[in-house]
């Protein structure tokens, strides 16, 4: 068994100062992810997003970051899984991309909303018609007997829709756009001394603050 309490990384990565930030956190986003997908992070769109339940029991999960754009960050999935639920109790969420290699992370809050019908079929049929099918055959987040049980319901709507047959979009499935609030950007310096830039709403544009690490 490692000894858990000595593992530790020694950052000497260049800091993130205010007067390189980029004027909004879309655009120091951007540069970000450029950066990271330069590094080759393995899945560098990765996420994980929390939410909480209307009691405020919290939950997290990885899902792709599928688009961003100043109207705020999307992901897809369905609706009536554990995340959905608890988003149409507490329409908050917080988003975070742990860029572990780089000694980053990107961590951001705010209100979520559906994105429209339109621009989920759009998405859906830029997936593989397996994934089309997959939608259609999970109800995510629910108990299941076994697998033959997903399989069986797979191969049913594989027979029903077949390679090349266009797929409907289900209902229950779609994006949430997580519309920023606050966005931190996290960057791993020296001795712990990490530097931290949060962006944050005021108005129709964005006021920094630098965090203590
Ligand atoms: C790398 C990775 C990417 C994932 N991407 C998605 C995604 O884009 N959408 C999604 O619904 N689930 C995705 N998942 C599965 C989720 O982590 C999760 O198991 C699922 O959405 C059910 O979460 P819930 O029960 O908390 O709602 C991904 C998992 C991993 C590990």
């Amino acid at each position: 068994m490692p000894d858990l309490t000595v593992m530790r990384r020694h950052y000497q990565h260049e800091g993130l100062a205010e007067d390189q930030l980029a004027g909004d956190p879309f655009r120091q986003f951007a540069r970000w992810f450029h950066e990271a997908v330069e590094a080759g992070v393995v899945e560098p769109n990765a996420m994980v997003v929390s939410t909480a339940d209307a009691e405020g029991l919290p939950s997290s999960r990885t899902v792709l970051l599928k688009g961003y754009d100043p109207r705020g960050f999307v992901f897809f999935t369905n609706y009536g899984s554990r995340k959905g639920t608890d988003l149409a109790a507490n329409p908050n969420a917080s988003l975070l991309f742990p860029w572990i290699g780089l000694a980053r992370q990107v961590v951001i809050g705010g209100r979520v909303e559906k994105v429209g019908r339109d621009e989920t079929a759009a998405y859906f049929r830029t997936r593989p018609h397996g994934s089309q099918l997959g939608a259609w055959a999970s109800e995510q987040s629910s108990p299941v007997a076994d697998r033959a049980v997903l399989e069986q319901r797979y191969a049913d709507l594989a027979a029903r829709y077949p390679e090349g047959e266009g797929v409907p979009v289900p209902p229950f499935w779609g994006g949430y756009r997580v519309v920023p609030r606050t966005v931190e950007f996290w960057q791993g310096r020296e001795n712990r001394l990490h530097d931290r830039l949060r962006f944050v709403a005021e108005g129709d544009g964005w006021r920094v603050e630098r965090l203590c690490p």
